[in-house]
């Protein structure tokens, strides 16, 4: 890349140019391409080779790491994403990152809790409309409002929120502890019932494990929501011997007829430890592909949805964010501070001894869903 060219603003909004496939790009590339290429054609990795080069290189000079989500294609996870898994892992990973820049190869609330864990670092997320359903559900001001009618009432708000959400927030949670974190919360405010915002499925879905009762949101996430029993049951029947895993983002009703639920490193756990002969992801669609590189010998049959948020994210402009140092991800000092102590004290408990299910029916209280 010439001098100067970070400066000009015309060739910023050009985008940077494509590094070509050459022969060199090839050879560094042949041991990675063994592995993902029943995933990606020949013609895309064309494209992607000499950019996983490039972001790698521009890594190394930038001091910079890439935190990549489950739900990233797997041109990304496998071939530039430093720490990858699901919510939690990553802000734990964010909590202890060496490098003075991280790259959020995921969405906006995952790159501001990045911001509010590492407030000294710079946190740069490729697409900054990378959003979220349920993070755009609820506002702070919503917190506030479910506070002043229930006092005394712990909240407890999913990763999946706005800075500025949590910053309202007594501890979050991610679907891989939220059981735990719900009962720690009730113990610590000696009361027997807890406010479990935004997703409405999440919340009914923790509902049937623990004995705290349960107020929650109508937050939905758009992808999870899409799935229905019916559509899971005429896939059992089509394929009989296959296990159905789905995330408990999806309905109480789905989870119903699924075999596990869990956070999507659950599911890769279940894929991993089990390796069952064909399985079913209800989920992102990511997330079979890149579970399907790691093991192989499993099938993978596909009833997925795609986010269209996470899809925002591609090495195109993880490539760029790299180049132009964009787009920073800041959080007010005030927030951050607030929001830090909400996420921190779910990172300080202890991580789940077994990955959390949603499918075992252990408890049914009722769940007040609450819109003010
Ligand atoms: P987890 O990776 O925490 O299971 O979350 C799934 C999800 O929808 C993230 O946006
Ligand atoms: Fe949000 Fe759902 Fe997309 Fe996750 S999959 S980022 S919860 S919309």
């Amino acid at each position: 890349m010439p001098d100067g060219f970070y400066s000009d603003p015309q060739a910023r909004n050009a985008g940077a140019p494509l590094p070509a496939f050459t022969p060199a790009v090839e050879k560094e590339t042949a041991a990675l391409w063994e592995r993902v290429k029943d995933r990606i054609t020949p013609l895309e990795w064309r494209v992607q080779a000499p950019l996983i080069v490039e972001i790698n290189r521009l890594k190394r000079q930038k001091d910079a790491v890439i935190l990549a989500h489950n739900y990233m294609t797997p041109d990304i996870f496998h071939g530039v994403g430093d720490f990858v898994g699901d919510s939690l892992g990553l802000a734990r990973e964010a909590a202890r990152a060496q490098a003075t820049r991280i790259v959020q190869a995921g969405v906006h609330f995952m790159a501001e809790t990045s911001k509010v864990l590492c407030p000294e670092k710079t946190v740069l997320i490729p697409d900054l409309t990378a959003g979220c359903s349920l993070a755009s559900s609820i506002t702070a001001e919503d917190v506030r409002r479910l506070k002043a009618r229930y006092p005394g009432v712990p909240v407890v708000t999913y990763v999946n929120t706005t800075a500025a959400v949590k910053a309202e927030t007594d501890i979050c949670c991610t679907s891989a502890n939220a059981v735990q974190v719900v009962e720690a919360a009730a113990k610590a405010f000696g009361t027997d019932q807890v406010l479990l915002l935004p997703d409405e499925y999440l919340a009914r879905n923790v509902a049937r494990q623990t004995d705290i009762k349960i107020i929650a949101w109508q937050g939905r996430c758009e992808v999870h929501e899409q799935f229905s029993a019916a559509d899971i049951v005429e896939m059992r029947e089509a394929y009989p011997g296959a296990h159905v895993l789905a995330h408990p983002e999806c309905s109480e009703e789905v989870v119903a007829v699924s075999h596990f639920t869990g956070s999507t490193a659950a599911m890769v756990d279940y894929v991993q430890t089990k390796r069952p002969k064909q399985v079913m992801l209800i989920t992102e669609c990511s997330m079979a592909d890149n579970v399907a590189i790691e093991t192989p010998g499993v099938e993978f049959i596909r009833p997925c949805n795609l986010c269209p948020h996470m899809k925002k994210i591609s090495l195109q402009s993880i490539y760029e964010s790299l180049v132009y140092d964009r787009f920073e991800v800041d959080v007010p000092d005030a927030v951050s501070a607030l929001a830090r102590q909400a996420v921190q004290r779910m990172i300080d408990l202890p991580p789940p001894a077994v990955p959390a299910r949603y499918d075992l029916v252990r408890a049914q209280r009722p769940v007040a869903v609450e819109l003010v």
